[in-house]
Formats: structure tokens, sequence, C-alpha cells
């Protein structure tokens, strides 16, 4: 036993060091991209496993359609990233094989598919590995359900919390089990800003807290104290503190849940969270989500790889709705409102009001492609 505390107690060392340091970078590091500014943005479209590559496909053939000239022009290239896959990830025990990592960190912004996560053991998921090497410290993901007045966006921490240290905790077999849970000033700071940034510049007036800092008082606790800090700049926005298990009811609050506005929270409350708000939105399959940095960032599907749906021989039938809405952030991200807007437009088209085509998921709905056609044709419609 004493051999098991003294290897935790040094294994505690190292991680405190290390995150120390992690800290310490991110206050130095003061890098940034002006997408104005590059002669040419490189879209790299990862097709990740399962689905994944089915509805990152028509993602791709829509990027084809809405971005036609610039493509011919020169001036946005899409690359197609091979290898983020489960077996190649496997195959190399890593959570993106390093020539996969060095591809995409040559290109200016990705547009990722879901990717495997497997339960237990050491491998790491490739949307945790990609949100840390990438710095994608905000995840945001926005909820909107017009009839019931909800316009809600959630800006979940995306590099720390309970996921930094994830596949690095303790056990002592037949005894206990340790995970680490880290919040640092710098981390807290600019998931914060970005929160109050947002809120800012969209008119937003009240800002939501959300921790559990009754409880996890040191993480969490600094994560509330911070952000009141910040949204001390912010002197129109009304920061307000709420704990998580209430936010969750209030969420399904018929009478109150329309005040609320944009939420800053600790990256696993985060991950809970919205998947709760895409389900009152129409299901995970409706919402898009963006991994946001300084310098890179990554756009998704909220849900996962859907691996039931292949073995079933349902593929073809996946939903490529949330792929297109992070479609739709990526190009207002680097810089195309108005496309932006008019996917936006079409999508509410196809999926609120006309539904000429509707998905199902089963061959009683229309395929990925069909539906994939019917947006785009409704794009041309109205632009
Ligand atoms: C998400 C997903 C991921 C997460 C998984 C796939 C690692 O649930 O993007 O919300 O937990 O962040
Ligand atoms: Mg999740």
């Amino acid at each position: 036993m004493q051999q098991y505390v003294n290897e935790a107690v040094e294994q505690f060392r190292s991680i405190l060091e290390e995150q120390i340091a992690r800290q310490h970078k991110m206050e130095q590091d003061h890098r940034y991209t002006d997408y104005a500014k590059l002669d040419k943005i490189i879209i790299g479209i990862c097709g990740g496993d399962g689905i994944g590559p089915i509805i990152s496909a028509e993602s791709e053939r829509l990027l084809q359609f809405l971005l036609k000239e610039e493509i011919a022009a020169g001036k946005i290239e899409l690359r197609t990233i091979e290898g983020l896959t489960i077996e190649n990830r496997i195959a190399h025990q890593k959570a993106i094989p390093d020539d996969v990592l060095a591809e995409i960190k040559a290109c200016h912004v990705i547009l990722k598919a879901p990717t495997t996560t497997l339960k237990g053991g050491t491998l790491e998921s490739a949307n945790v590995a990609m949100r840390r090497e990438l710095d994608l410290y905000a995840n945001v993901r926005p909820v909107s359900v017009p009839e019931l007045g909800i316009d809600w966006t959630f800006f979940r921490e995306n590099t720390e919390g309970e996921y930094v240290l994830g596949s690095r905790g303790v056990e002592i077999p037949d005894t206990l089990a340790f995970d680490f849970k880290v919040t640092t000033n710098a981390g807290t700071k600019r998931i914060a800003r970005a929160a109050f940034e947002y809120a800012k510049k969209n008119g937003k007036t009240n800002v939501a807290i959300v921790t559990k800092a009754n409880i996890m008082k040191k993480t969490d606790g600094k994560f509330s104290e911070l952000c009141h800090e910040i949204a001390k700049e912010y002197p129109g926005i009304e920061a307000e503190d709420w704990y998580i298990d209430i936010m969750t009811a209030n969420l399904v609050n018929e009478r109150t849940r329309s005040r609320f506005q944009v939420f800053v929270l600790p990256n696993l409350y985060g991950d809970i969270i919205t998947d709760e708000a895409a389900q009152i939105q129409g299901g995970v399959g409706t919402a898009g989500s963006a991994n946001i940095g300084d310098v890179y960032a990554m756009f998704e599907a909220i849900h996962g790889s859907a691996p039931r749906m292949i073995e079933t021989g349902r593929g073809q039938f996946a939903n490529p709705t949330s792929m297109f809405k992070a479609t739709e952030m990526m190009l207002r991200h680097i810089g195309f409102a108005e496309k932006a807007d008019l996917l936006d437009k079409a999508l509410r088209i196809c999926t609120d009001t006309e539904k000429k085509l509707v998905i199902t998921g089963h061959d009683d709905g229309a395929t990925c492609s069909e539906f994939g056609d019917y947006l785009m044709q409704t794009i041309a419609g109205i632009s």
C-alpha cells in the first residue's frame, strides 16, 4: 500500500508542476489569428467515425456550393484530413496520431465529424486532445427555439476542469480511485471574457455563471469569483450566480427559462447541460458546437458517431443538421456572416417551416444526401 501512496504522491507532484506551467504559458501566449488578413483560409475537414464520414461529406458538398467563387479564386481551400479514425488511433495508440495532428495544424479552421470515444482504457478522446492541442478554450453552443422564446448561448470552458487530467487519475487497486479537476486563473478569465464579450456584442444583458461552488469550493469557487471579477469590466451586463443542479431544472421550467441568455460554466457541467439544452431544441442532432481558441478554431456536431446506425445499416439516413449548424458557425467565425445567415435561414425553412423532407434516422425518412440537396436547392431559391 505504501508504495501506491508514494507513487501517487510523485504523480501528483508532476501533475501540479505541469499544470502550473500550463497556466503560466496561457498568461504569456498572445498569438492570434486575424482571418480577414489571411490571403487564403485553409479549412480542414475530418471525417471521423461511424456516421461521421457520411455527414461530413455532405458538409463538404455544402461548403463547395456556398464558397464556390472563393474556392475558384484561391481564397479558400478545402482540405480533407484522413486518419482521424478509431482504427488509426488505436493502431498508433494516440488520441491524434502525430502526422494527422501536423496536417490539422497546417489548416486555419477545422470542421470535424464525430469521433468514437472509448470508455475506460488509456486512449484519450480525440475531441479532448484536439481541444487541448489547438488550445480551443471556448466551447460555444447556441440553442434557440424562437416559438418558446428560447435564445441561449452556452460558453463552456473547454480545456481544463474535469477534462484536463481525465485520463490521468490515480487508482489504488480494490481500494479507491481519484480523478483531478483543475481550474486556473488564466483559463477561467479567458472563458469569462469570451462570454461577456459575446454578451456585449450581441446586446445581451445577463450572464449566468453556473457552478457548484457550494461543494466544489476551491475549483468552482475560483471560477465564480473570477467570472465576477471580469463582469466588472462590463457594466451594462448583469452577472448572476447559479448552481448547476437548479439550472438543469430551470431549463425545463417553462415559466422561467426564457429569461436566460448567456451561460458560462466549467467543462463537465457545460458538457452535460448543453445536451439537455439541445434536446429542448429538438435533439442533439440539431445542435452545432464551436470550439474557439485565439489561434485555431474547430467546429463540430454536438452528438457522437452513432455506431449503432452503421451496424444496423442505417448510415445513409444519418441527420447532417448538426454538422450544417457547425458549418454555419464556422462561416461566421471566418468572416462570411452573410453566407452564414443564408445557411441559417435555409436550414430553418428545411427543418422548421417548410419541411418538404424529414430525416428520421430510418428508411421512412430522407437520406442524408437527399436532405443536403434539399438544403442547397432552398439556398439557391432564397439567395
Ligand atoms: C461533447 C462530447 C465530448 C465531451 C466527448 C465525445 C468527449 O460529449 O463534445 O460534448 O465530453 O466533451
Ligand atoms: Mg457532450
